[in-house]
């Protein structure tokens, strides 16, 4: 549907191919990756415009007319359900000279009238009225750009791609997994934004791995056996899978991890184990909301989806997490922590928020804190990149992802 007017393809590209080609397999990735502003315009160009980003849970915009303006990178995306019912996705910047439509950042609306010069358009991006222009203009051909958009258990999904990637492992993942838990049901029961000083690619592979967790994150270690490495916590997934199994409940673990030459979305969902007697991701361990989809009884268990370059799924049988990952400039980016519980789950009677929302708070102020302290590192001319640990087995697998990702047009 769209096609960025603005990337600059000159001399730099070999220069960045020169990059990628001189990374070192198995090693972190190099300075410039986290400093360069051409990678930076690189990784918007090839993993921003390329793959599909969660932009929030469909439970934010129930009625028609409802709206909430998403900031990604220099993109501002209106979110908009129209009277239908459906979901639209559209630019937030004025056919006529480029204002900005919306200047509301979240409400109900019948139109949106840009207010530059009044041109007005429908909550489904069509341009309804241009004031005083020629009889030969056709509104037709002016409506607000639109982008691709994909609703799976009640996940909003865009792709600014003119030819979108394939969705459909994806999708059938995204109920294997997050149906099984309700999310179709879910409602958002807490948002949370984070400003961090970083390149998105040292919050994204700070995410995608837990060799850190022990040292870093003491009250994430004392219920999540992730802090320990695969091997030493098979036989506590072995009986969280039995315990899963007695609920009746398949949830789909697979790996569709792929780059996106074959014109797929990449997706990877694992399941692992909580400790002995934890029911959820709570400070004593114990439940935190109603029980979620099909689940009757707590399973001790989580299922973690990665999902393109952005999007990260946590699922508990009582409530949910989703991680977007949002670049700013080279040097900034976001992070969005959304909180799901159940749509009939009610605060104060079902849930406690201070309680519910208390793991995942603590655990990403520490986040932030570590990945800006690797910041102002790799700022250094004498960072070299060490070598990935065993237990980086996924920040191995996302770093590759993305050199093969930038490294094709
Ligand atoms: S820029 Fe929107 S009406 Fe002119
Ligand atoms: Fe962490």
């Amino acid at each position: 549907m769209l096609a960025p007017e603005t990337f600059h393809h000159s001399a730099s590209q070999d220069r960045i191919d020169r990059l990628v080609a001189k990374h070192r397999p198995g090693h972190a990735l190099a300075r410039p990756f986290y400093m360069d502003p051409e990678i930076y315009e690189r990784d918007l160009e090839r993993v921003f415009y390329r793959h599909w980003h969660c932009l929030a849970h469909e439970s934010v915009i129930p009625n028609p007319g409802d709206f909430e303006v998403f900031n990604l990178a220099s993109e501002a995306i209106i979110l908009s359900r129209a009277k239908d019912g459906a979901i639209h996705a559209m630019l937030n910047l004025c056919r006529h000279r480029g204002a900005e439509v919306c200047t509301k950042q979240k409400g109900n609306a019948k139109a949106f009238v840009c207010p530059y010069h009044a041109w007005t358009y429908g909550n489904d991006g069509a341009l309804k009225a241009a004031r005083l222009m020629p009889k030969e203009f056709k509104r037709e051909d002016h409506g607000l750009k639109k982008l691709h958009v994909r609703v799976v258990e009640g996940l909003v999904f865009i792709s600014f791609a003119k030819e979108p990637l394939d969705f459909s492992e994806v999708e059938n993942l995204l109920h294997a997994t997050a149906g099984q838990y309700g999310w179709g049901q879910a409602k958002v029961a807490h948002r949370e934004m984070y400003s961090i000083d970083a390149n998105w690619k040292l919050a994204v592979e700070n995410y995608v791995e837990c060799y850190h967790c022990g040292p870093a994150h003491p009250e994430y270690s004392e219920t999540h056996a992730l802090e320990q490495p695969l091997h030493m916590i098979e036989e506590l997934n072995a009986k969280m899978e039995a315990r899963t199994c007695a609920l009746g409940i398949d949830v789909g673990a697979g790996d569709h991890w792929q780059t996106s030459r074959g014109g797929k979305e990449a997706i990877h969902a694992f399941r692992y184990a909580l400790y002995d007697g934890v029911q959820t991701g709570s400070k004593d361990g114990l439940a935190l909301s109603t029980l979620m989809g099909r689940f009757t009884d707590f399973d001790g268990g989580v299922t973690s989806v990665h999902l393109g370059g952005t999007t990260f799924l946590v699922c508990y049988a009582d409530h949910g997490m989703i991680y977007r990952f949002i670049p700013r400039s080279v040097g900034v980016c976001e992070m969005e922590l959304i909180w799901l519980v159940d749509a009939k789950a009610e605060e104060g009677r079902d849930y406690d928020l201070e309680k519910l929302t208390w793991l995942w708070k603590v655990t990403t102020d520490e986040d932030k804190a570590i990945i800006e302290h690797t910041a102002r590192g790799v700022r250094s001319h004498f960072y070299e990149p060490g070598p990935i640990a065993p237990m980086e087995q996924n920040e191995l697998r996302y770093i590759n992802w993305y050199l093969d990702e930038v490294s094709r047009p």
